[in-house]
């Protein structure tokens, strides 16, 4: 079976400080995160690597056996923001293919990019109260800011190509990009998927069966 990895970026400096958006680079957690990403996610190659030999030498049995079965692509993903592209950065680039792509960027929030949940609920409690209201609908005020459901068309296209591909790929994101992955293969409905809980440091691995797909989850414990 295909294997669909999934994962926020490590803790960047604006998670450390609260504020939302933003482009900063990973803390020191979030390096050391990055570190043990990658070699978590080589040695999950090797082992996938080594049962599909196996299975292929299990069915070949004592006849003459056809060529071994090509090694599977192992594709990697990330937005264009900083925090996602140096999460990927102890990646080997001869082992991974790796593309950073807009449409993975974290939800935009306007004139709120850069504020804490307080400052914005302080300067725009009307913003901030709506918000609370109906998240899902939300769209954040000032050029480019975006809702759940903006962000959800604009990711759509690629999760169509998630599950057309037969590639393994590791999906290196953002809290809300991530909610809405993990809950179209998981039959999540619409209204809940801004609440899920999707914590950094948690990498999730999907494979998709012909109905639905099984979710093993790990937790980077520091
Ligand atoms: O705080 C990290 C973050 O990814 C922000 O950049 C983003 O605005 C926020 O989480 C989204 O989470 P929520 O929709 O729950 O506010």
């Amino acid at each position: 079976d295909r294997q669909i990895w999934l994962t926020r970026h490590g803790e960047s400096a604006d998670n450390v400080s609260g504020r939302i958006g933003g482009d900063s680079s990973l803390s020191e957690k979030g390096r050391k995160f990055a570190a043990c990403l990658s070699r978590f996610v080589h040695a999950q190659k090797m082992l996938f690597r080594q049962k599909q030999l196996e299975n292929y030498r299990e069915k070949i049995g004592s006849s003459t056996p056809p060529p071994e079965p090509p090694e599977r692509n192992f594709l990697v993903w990330t937005s264009m923001l900083k925090r996602t592209i140096e999460t990927v950065e102890s990646l080997d680039p001869k082992e991974f293919d790796i593309m950073h792509i807009r449409f993975l960027n974290e939800i935009y929030a306007g004139r709120c990019e850069g504020k804490t949940y307080q400052e914005i609920e302080q300067s725009y409690p009307e913003e901030f109260n709506a918000r609370k209201n109906n998240k899902l609908y939300y769209r954040y005020p000032g050029m480019g800011g975006e809702s759940y459901l903006d962000v959800i068309h604009r990711v759509n296209p690629l999760i169509i190509e998630l599950e057309r591909m037969t590639d393994n790929i590791l999906v290196v994101t953002h809290r809300v990009v991530l909610r809405i992955i993990l809950a179209y293969f998981l039959d999540v409905e619409k209204e809940k998927v801004p609440d899920m809980d999707v914590p950094l440091h948690t990498l999730y691995c999907l494979q998709p069966k012909a109905y639905g797909s099984e979710l093993t989850k790990w937790k980077y414990d520091d």
